[in-house]
């Protein structure tokens, strides 16, 4: 038996938008995995119940949080902040993850173009191969004031809810696809 594949979701939300899109990410695994008849296990975390042992674990990754004033949301911040060298080898060999397949997400509300950038940036830093050309930027649609801002969010569109599930899919074929 081969080993059973992993992939290792970490998202962060504060009003609900992030955790669609996430949840719209393990589906779209879940449905590929099952389609090619191949098992996988998804690990589906918040920030702070990630660990490093996840990150080496795993054989590809999703990704998915809000932009919080042009930036990657604070908690999510800090899990790469944390982890980010742990998944480097001590002998500066580099990367110990380089090549595996990730798929990212970004929740906005008028832009989201800072924090995609800067998450990719830190996947290139790992050397991982991104399964799509940008990160997806979800908007929500909203008129910015501050209730909107800061209250739960309506469910998300048809359209996008499709895309974050390709992204779930792309990730899952690709680690299944080379596993065989
Ligand atoms: C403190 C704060 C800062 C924000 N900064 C930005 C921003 O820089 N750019 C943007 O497009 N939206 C910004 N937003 C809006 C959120 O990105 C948007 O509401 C998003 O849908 C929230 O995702 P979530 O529901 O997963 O938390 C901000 C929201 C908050 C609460």
């Amino acid at each position: 038996m081969p080993p059973l594949k992993r992939l290792l979701l970490v998202y962060h939300t504060r009003t609900g938008l992030s955790h669609q899109i996430a949840s719209s990410m393990r589906t779209g695994a879940i449905n590929a995995a099952s389609t090619m008849g191949s098992p996988l296990s998804v690990d589906f975390l918040r920030p702070r119940e990630a660990t490093v042992g996840h990150l080496l674990r795993a054989d590809g990754y999703l990704f998915a949080c809000p932009e919080n004033l042009a930036s990657v949301s604070g908690e999510m911040l800090e899990f790469f902040h944390d982890k980010y060298y742990g998944a480097f080898s001590a002998d500066g060999e580099g990367s110990l993850i380089a090549g595996r397949p990730v798929g990212m997400a970004v929740a906005s509300g008028s832009d989201g173009s800072a924090a995609a950038a800067q998450m990719s940036r830190i996947c290139r830093g790992w050397r991982l191969r991104e399964v799509t050309e940008e990160v997806l930027v979800v908007k929500n649609g909203l008129v910015q004031t501050k209730e909107n801002i800061l209250s739960k969010k309506a469910p998300m569109g048809e359209k996008e809810r499709q895309l974050c599930e390709e992204i779930g899919g792309l990730v899952a074929a690709t680690v299944l696809l080379e596993g065989e």
